[in-house]
């Protein structure tokens, strides 16, 4: 009887012994049981990608690097990484030895690199076609295969009419004092295509708050001759130029205050009005820059649904 009863007490914790044997054996065993293996979800990587049209000029490109800072230090722990969208640009700072990526190029590093998540946030001014492009490549990247399964792109500074009011107030901050017989004149880029209409939409809203503050275009309308008559109606003896763009580059230094005739500056003054070009840029500017970092902030937060 005592053995039978050790026996059956033998048997019952040898055949435990072997289900905890097989229960810890049994992951290792079967393939890619205890390990993601192929077709499983990767863990989510978040990052960002700050894209600039791009420019050569050194102020230019420090400026660029400033914001890609303040992305970095508004969100602590998330990877940014810089694309340049213009090919003329790239191509032509290539043959002085410094590489940028492209969008295309930036999302497929990403990519490769296991990011699963990236907010993009253009530093364009109007929803326009770079930021067209930049929405579409950041589509491409989201449906093709081994591509980054969450895309979010961050709005331009001019999108909805509340962005328009907001960026009208921090433009304001920002300018040169000026006095009776004194405006400002902001160079825009402009562009045919429909967003162009974004620039009308901010002049409303500044002569709301300040009617000496003028904008116009380099490569579309309101262009400069639209506001020359308005100065010289209002008896405007001087005017401060200053970039309605994220950097004051190329456009900024020769269209606006470049020496040349065909220049803002040479225009002014062949129309009796003096004029001091202020050369700096949109995102040097904490309050419109900051605004660009709330609209990277959306676009972060829209990761999350
Ligand atoms: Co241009």
């Amino acid at each position: 009887m005592r053995f039978t009863a050790s026996s059956n007490i033998l048997r019952l914790v040898l055949s435990a012994c072997l289900a905890l044997t097989i229960a810890l054996a049994l992951p290792f065993a079967l393939p890619g049981a205890a390990q993601a293996g192929h077709g499983s979800k990767a863990p989510a990587k978040r990052g960002i990608l700050v894209v600039a049209f791009g420019t050569s000029v050194p102020e230019a490109v420090r400026a660029i690097d400033a914001l890609k800072s303040q992305a970095e230090a508004a969100f602590p722990g998330i990877p940014v990484r810089l694309a340049y969208s213009s090919k003329i640009i790239r191509d032509k700072i290539a043959k002085e030895g410094v590489v940028k990526s492209s969008p295309a190029q930036a999302l497929a590093d990403m990519a490769a690199e296991g990011f699963t998540e990236v907010a993009v946030q253009s530093l364009q001014a109007i929803p326009g076609r770079e930021y067209s492009d930049i929405k579409a490549t950041a589509e491409a990247f989201q449906t093709m295969p081994k591509g980054i399964r969450n895309i979010s792109v961050g709005r331009p500074l001019l999108y909805s009419f509340e962005d328009i009011t907001k960026a009208a107030e921090a433009v304001l901050k920002s300018l040169p004092k000026h006095k009776k017989g004194e405006a400002v004149l902001l160079m825009g880029h402009g562009t045919s295509h429909p967003a162009n209409a974004a620039y009308a939409a901010l002049q409303l809203a500044l002569w709301k708050r300040d009617k000496s503050v003028f904008i116009a275009t380099v490569e579309d309308t309101p262009g400069l001759d639209d506001v020359l008559p308005e100065l010289k109606r209002q008896g405007i003896r001087k005017v401060f130029l200053v970039p309605l763009m994220s950097v004051a580059g190329d456009h900024a230094r020769n269209d606006m205050a470049g020496k040349e005739n065909d220049s803002w500056a040479s225009k002014l003054t062949a129309a009796g009005i003096k004029s001091e070009a202020v050369l700096v840029g949109l995102g040097s500017r904490p309050a419109v820059a900051g605004l660009w970092i709330d609209h990277l902030r959306d676009a972060v937060k829209e990761l999350d649904h």
